[in-house]
């Protein structure tokens, strides 16, 4: 419901600042044609200037989506990540958790390359998020050395410096894409797994600290799941990838911390229909049960990208070696009552 507040008359035209007090505290300007007689010119100016003021305001304020319960990207665009540099792998396509991180990231003011295995650049659409956001495309296979090093090495250069931020975004599992059983492993394809899924992080933080390619106070985040803690069948050994790529973290987290004062820390995130996510047998149902038990409900890629985002900033310096559950409370609760409604 819209509430008229004030109104100032102003050359012919009302402008009629409504706040819109509905669901998410947003606030909306409103012109609209009024038929009252015009004010002198020195208080037209300052009614003008008052207008504009207020309008720029509330510009800053989030607002949210009624119908997806989502942030937009420009909601939150402040210049937090102004004069940081990154490298931002996992963007397939615009469902992607990365995708969202990129958009936030560049709202934001960061300066970034793009990178994904180069297999993935010949079907995914990271040509077109690159042209958006004027970010460079950077093809790299996270399993190999080679190509994390020409990563990182053309990416200071393209950059014009050290790198601020890292998103590690990767994950793919071999035995569950091709519907293996977890008790009926193949093993060959679980090395594989936990190669790209999980070793790919230790390759790409060696890398990174044998380059010195990291700026003092950088921040390296990795995507997780809770089934590194939890039993979730489905999820097969993807479980195992996690709380391998989490341990990771930590203990690169103090070599890191220790060299260079750079953090390494994961976020466990919600389920999100993403490529990835989708490829998990009964996902549908598995996102509905975390929704349903989350007392926030399932956090969507927008809101994991704009935490990715604060943990890249400044705000965030001291915060190193954990694994911070991104989830709307999931990981907290034992039962919800709204589970058993149903
Ligand atoms: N979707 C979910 O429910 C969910 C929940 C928690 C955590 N995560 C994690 O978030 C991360 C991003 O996944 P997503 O859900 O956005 O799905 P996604 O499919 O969009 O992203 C996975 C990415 O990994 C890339 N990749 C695979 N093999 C690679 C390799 N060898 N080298 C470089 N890149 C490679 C893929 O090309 C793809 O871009 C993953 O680590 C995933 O496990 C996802």
């Amino acid at each position: 419901m819209v509430k008229r507040a004030n109104a100032h008359r102003l050359l012919g035209i009302k402008i009629a600042v409504g706040t819109q007090l509905a669901k998410h505290g947003s606030f909306k300007v409103i012109i609209a044609p009024a038929s009252a007689p015009p004010l002198s010119l020195p208080k037209c100016i300052i009614c003008c200037f008052l207008a504009l003021v207020f309008a720029e305001l509330t510009t800053f304020t989030p607002s949210l989506h009624k119908k997806t319960n989502t942030l937009k990207y420009s909601d939150m665009a402040t210049q937090l990540l102004a004069g940081k540099r990154g490298v931002i792998f996992g963007a397939l396509d615009d469902q992607s958790i990365a995708w969202a991180v990129a958009e936030v990231c560049a709202s934001m003011g960061a300066k970034f390359t793009l990178t994904n295995a180069p297999v993935a650049l010949r079907f995914g659409q990271l040509d077109a998020l690159g042209e958006k956001l004027g970010a460079t495309i950077i093809p790299c296979d996270a399993t190999s050395i080679e190509e994390l090093e020409n990563l990182f090495q053309q990416s200071e250069e393209i950059l014009g410096g050290k790198i601020d931020f890292v998103l590690h975004a990767i994950g793919m599992s071999l035995n569950v894409r091709k519907k293996k059983h977890y008790t009926d492993s193949n093993h060959e394809w679980m090395k594989k797994t936990f190669d790209i899924s999980a070793m790919s992080f230790h390759k790409m933080c060696q890398v990174l600290y044998k380059g010195d390619h990291m700026a003092e106070w950088g921040s390296i985040v990795g995507l997780t799941y809770i089934a590194a803690q939890r039993i979730f069948p489905d999820y097969g050994e993807m479980a195992e990838s996690k709380a391998l790529l989490e341990s990771f973290a930590r203990s690169f987290g103090y070599h890191f911390g220790e060299k260079k004062k750079v953090r390494v820390n994961t976020i466990s995130q919600s389920p999100t229909m993403t490529t990835a996510g989708k490829g998990i047998k009964g996902f549908q149902e598995f996102f509905g049960y975390g929704d349903d038990m989350s007392p926030l409900g399932n956090a969507p890629a927008i809101d994991c990208a704009n935490y990715c985002a604060t943990l890249f900033s400044d705000l965030t310096r001291y915060v190193t070696m954990q694994n911070l559950y991104h989830d709307g409370g999931f990981s907290n609760m034992g039962m919800n009552p709204k589970l058993l409604e149903g």
